[in-house]
């Protein structure tokens, strides 16, 4: 059973695997957005918190659309070879193209991923909306198997949200 993600003095274990997210972390990534200076410091000091924040999250990234491909912004873990990623390629471009977040419990065995690091087992990709257009994406690996489930859906959608009404004033 998933326990309520602001339980007062719990945190989050997601059903899938052995992963905690601070309960407090949502407010914490919110607030430093809220103050960053403008759309690119909100997306530097996201990343950060997030990468800080959840030790599964062995890589973080936002993509930023630009025509048809997806651009690498800021992120934190091993340099990606996939700098730019043509809309139809990976799961990245699946995401943007979907408009849905998307998780990979095994990317080993998920014919449309690109591999970033031989260490990284899961991924999850958040699409940043405004309205109904894509304006890029939270991109997340994990060197754990299954590590992403409705507690990440559940920072990471709201924190994407966010970031689109700041990226709104860049
Ligand atoms: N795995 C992604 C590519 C980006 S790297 O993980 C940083 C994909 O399949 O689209």
């Amino acid at each position: 059973m998933r326990r309520a993600k602001f339980e007062v003095g719990s945190g989050v274990r997601s059903a899938e695997c052995d992963v905690t997210i601070d309960r407090d972390l949502e407010s914490r990534v919110r607030e430093a957005i809220d103050q960053a200076s403008n759309g690119a410091a909100a997306m530097e000091q996201a990343v950060g918190m997030l990468k800080e924040g959840v030790p599964a999250y062995s890589w973080v990234g936002i993509y930023l659309l630009d025509g048809e491909e997806l651009v690498l912004g800021p992120f934190l873990g091993k340099p990606s070879p996939h700098t730019r990623i043509p809309l139809g390629q990976g799961i990245c471009g699946a995401a943007a193209t979907s408009a849905q977040t998307i998780i990979v419990d095994d990317v080993n065995a998920d014919p449309r991923y690109l591999a970033c690091s031989i260490e990284t087992q899961s991924e999850i990709v958040v699409p940043i909306m405004r309205g109904l257009d894509v304006l890029g994406e939270i991109d997340i690996d994990s060197d754990q198997r299954a590590a992403f489930g409705q507690p990440d859906r559940t920072l990471l959608e709201p924190v994407a949200a966010m970031l689109a009404e700041r990226m709104a004033e860049d």
